[in-house]
């Protein structure tokens, strides 16, 4: 994408017109959460001012209305994200909810003491937590795929890891720290030669390229709205109609029945026996309207830019003696995580934020992969659409600044 047609796009986003601190606003954290375009948060406001009334419930024109835009919503991800249907779209709170659904209902019914779950070194907590909780709800163990000092994951060992006993297979599309797109269409095969079922955590992959489930051949599928243009608050949840119907619901309430007695309960059909209580439709419906900006300015063109940012940023950094780049796969998402020698990222991060130069430090919610570089921290830039080659100039300049105070 040229970067003069980002000039124009970036004044979709009224955020980025602001500033931070007396400055500029250099805003390089959107792994943590994207900011929004004006479609995005005008769509929400309009539900909100024309539409309000609550889905699946009333025989209104309001609550017809917003429940005819949920399940077109629904319908607008399912196609997004290449699913069969839209009973396969099941919407949650984020991919933290989408995960832990699984963890829940998947494993109450198919783990069993002596089973295995496999996840990878690189996992975000949220791809780690929900499944050590349920291996120790049932006596399951947990196995991990390691990776190598550029952060790709060592396939060669998977034959020793996935076995006969292995029941799970929890795998990021793309590492929220250093990047990595793990190879996951065969680390599915694999799994499926033993029987086992495959999660795959799209919430940093969905965003740089978007996906296909078909061709991934995984078996679920979870995203956060939020990281994709959208509003916080709303996620998905993917997953093939058998399995889904095999699972019991997870939440119960209302919406997610057929028939309810004192003595016996009917549960929906999919996809809404999985969506107990008032949905967060408003959520919903503004998700498709991120989508519907990121087909227009198309996925493709996008990863086009995001990788020409990527590039130049690891070039530009890696001219600051004693700066170090994790994670160089050459297939990475635009994620750039680094420590300085002598300098604490955390340090680094409070002086580029007095510059206007927004990023993330610590441990990002994966202290697996901390361990595995051997550090408590980085600095991490995340890119996104709206990023330009002047952004990157300024967190450029401002780690030099920093690390000439800070040495
Ligand atoms: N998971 C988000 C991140 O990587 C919050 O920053």
């Amino acid at each position: 994408m040229a970067f003069d047609i980002i000039e124009r796009i970036r004044e979709d986003f009224p955020i980025l017109q602001r500033k931070v601190h007396g400055k500029e606003l250099v805003y390089l954290d959107s792994g943590a959460t994207a900011q929004k375009p004006l479609s995005v948060i005008e769509r929400e406001s309009e539900l909100y001012k024309l539409y309000n009334a609550n889905i699946h419930r009333g025989v209104h024109f309001l609550s017809d209305k917003m429940t005819t835009l949920y399940e077109d919503a629904r319908e607008c991800v399912a196609k997004f994200i290449g699913a069969p249907s839209s009973s396969q779209i099941i919407f949650t709170s984020g991919a933290t909810a989408s995960i832990n659904l699984v963890a829940y209902s998947w494993c109450e019914r198919f783990l069993s003491a002596g089973d295995n779950i496999v996840v990878s070194q690189i996992e975000h907590h949220s791809n780690i937590v929900p499944w050590q909780l349920a291996a120790q709800r049932k006596g399951a163990t947990i196995r991990v795929i390691p990776v190598d000092d550029s952060g790709a994951l060592q396939l060669s060992e998977l034959g020793g890891i996935i076995d006969e006993r292995t029941k799970v297979v929890a795998i990021t599309q793309a590492s929220n720290t250093l990047g990595t797109r793990p190879d996951v269409r065969k680390i599915a095969d694999v799994a499926h030669s033993v029987g086992a079922v495959v999660l795959v955590d799209g919430c940093q992959g969905v965003v740089h390229g978007g996906c296909d489930v078909v061709e991934m051949d995984c078996d679920f599928y979870a995203f956060s709205g939020h990281k994709l243009y959208g509003p916080t608050g709303i996620g998905v949840l993917y997953g093939k109609s058998d399995i889904l119907d095999s699972m019991p619901p997870f939440m119960s309430g209302g919406d997610m029945v057929d028939k309810v007695s004192f003595e016996r309960t009917t549960f929906a059909p999919l996809p809404l026996k999985f969506e107990a209580g008032t949905q967060n439709f408003v959520g919903a419906v503004t998700l498709a309207e991120a989508i519907k900006y990121v087909n227009y300015l198309s996925p493709a063109l996008i990863v086009e830019h995001e990788k020409s940012l990527l590039d130049y940023t690891t070039e530009k950094l890696l001219n600051i003696p004693g700066l170090k780049i994790y994670g160089t796969t050459p297939t990475k998402a635009p994620i750039v995580s680094f420590n300085v020698e002598g300098c604490d990222h955390y340090d680094i991060g409070m002086i580029l934020d007095k510059m206007g130069v927004a990023v993330r430090t610590g441990h990002h919610c994966a202290e697996p992969t901390m361990h595995r570089f051997g550090v408590n921290g980085m600095v991490r830039a995340s890119f996104a659409l709206y990023n330009t080659l002047a952004d990157i100039d300024a967190l450029v300049q401002g780690v030099e600044r920093a690390v000439n105070m800070l040495r």
